[in-house]
């Protein structure tokens, strides 16, 4: 194992590029941050009844997740006991057992092993219990979201959470009902290390007038650009000990860009309900992370996971999250709204994908690799602020994303449920 501290100054706000590129770091990565982390696996209104399943990954193990006759969502390591084969390469659907193609071993919903193809073959020593698939051990929700963890002392979900829970309320439960996903899931390649991706969506909204003015200027009813004078935007950014982060500018009154979705909304009972700190805050156009690599994105409705596929490519799986009360046709406005500005070909999107593939395509120069990146705005300026929970910065400030990297550093230099049980 690497000891990463010399790369990761946070304090200073210091950042090696190795970090992006470097193939041992991102093997450890996969050991002792995607192992024992808790990573988003999908909603819960994609299971409506047992057999209904979706597969996805964490990390770079492949995952079932599935709905068990008893209606409790479980998952399985997507691979046959056998000798390994992908078990169920479907997207998604509903079945009653999950049957390998290679030799024909079939699985029920609760992972056990139901049937061998030629089993008098075998010896006597040889017990299916023994051969059932492969459980991830903690698997927990949030108001709809799915997370699991392979490690079986994981601290809760929701204490791993903390604080973060108030900036996810503001997209998660601004509806008694809650939220439901509309729509496929989206899925599309990037050239990129994950962390590009998920720290930015983190920490940086300094990114948003340079990257994505001329996307600002077509949307903007007057075609004026972004003003120049960012500082003076009112807004906080919350980083987490647990390195999650969340940023968002701070309106007199909150706003929807999609119009039927802003005349949707009662604001008087959003204020009531969440408060009026969220509702001007967290609940306007923000962007957050919760560590390690899944974002959302509360105005448009889009919730994503970074999928890693090794230390320069990124596979982006993307939902749209509607409130569950919503009309049909609102309903219809925030999917589409979400499409023009983050979906694969949104406008926001395709400025973002950019610049992460800019960064990595020239990061494999030794001389490129040995400067250290800066994550400095905003140094010491983290604090309680007395409104917001947790550690709180100004809106364009690095705070997050130092909050990120310290606690990515952490949990790479400790040793993971896997080396010391
Ligand atoms: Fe699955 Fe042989 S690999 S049955």
């Amino acid at each position: 194992n690497i000891d990463v501290s010399p790369l990761i100054d946070s304090d200073g706000g210091l950042i090696d590029r190795s970090i992006y590129t470097d193939r041992e770091i991102y093997a450890q990565e996969m050991r002792r941050i995607f192992a024992r982390s808790w990573l988003f696996l999908a909603h819960e209104t994609q299971f409506k009844k047992p057999g209904d399943f979706f597969t996805t990954f964490m990390g770079e193990d492949p995952v079932i997740v599935s709905m068990d006759k008893e209606k409790k969502i479980r998952v399985y390591l997507n691979s046959c006991r056998h000798r390994g084969v992908r078990l169920c390469r479907a997207d998604a659907g509903a079945t009653k057992m999950f049957t390998c193609t290679y030799h024909g071993w079939s699985f029920d919903l609760a992972g056990a092993l139901q049937s061998v193809p030629n089993e008098t073959a075998y010896p006597d020593t040889f017990k299916k219990e023994n051969w059932s698939l492969i459980e991830v051990p903690r698997v927990e929700t949030y108001k709809g979201l799915i997370f699991g963890n392979w490690d079986k002392n994981a601290d809760s979900l929701e204490d791993n959470l903390g604080d973060m829970k108030y900036y996810m309320d503001a997209m998660l439960d601004r509806d008694p009902e809650g939220t439901e996903v509309v729509g496929g899931v989206m899925k599309w390649e990037l050239e990129g290390n994950w962390k590009l991706a998920a720290e930015q969506f983190a920490t940086d909204w300094y990114h948003v007038n340079m990257s994505h003015a001329s996307a600002l200027m077509v949307l903007s009813p007057t075609g004026k650009g972004p003003k120049a004078d960012i500082a003076a935007t009112p807004g906080r950014q919350h980083g987490s000990e647990n390195g999650h982060g969340a940023g968002f500018p701070t309106h007199p009154k909150s706003r929807f860009d999609a119009k039927m979705v802003h005349d949707y909304y009662d604001y008087d009972f959003l204020r009531e309900r969440l408060g009026d700190d969220a509702v001007e805050g967290p609940m306007t156009t923000g962007h957050a992370t919760v560590f390690p690599n899944f974002s959302y994105l509360p105005v448009n409705g889009s919730i994503r996971v970074w999928h890693p596929k090794g230390p320069d490519k990124i596979e982006v799986w993307a939902w749209i999250l509607v409130d569950k009360s919503m009309p049909q046709d609102v309903k219809d406005a925030q999917r589409l709204y979400n499409l023009r500005t983050f979906g694969p070909s949104g406008i926001f999107e395709a400025d973002d994908g950019e610049n992460w593939s800019e960064i990595q395509a020239i990061s494999g120069g030794f001389v490129t690799n040995s400067v250290p990146l800066n994550f400095q705005m905003g140094i010491g300026s983290e604090r309680e602020d007395g409104t917001y929970p947790g550690q709180t910065s100004e809106l364009y400030s690095d705070a997050a994303g130092r909050a990120f990297y310290r606690h990515w550093a952490k949990v790479m230099n400790t040793p993971a449920w896997h080396e010391t049980n």
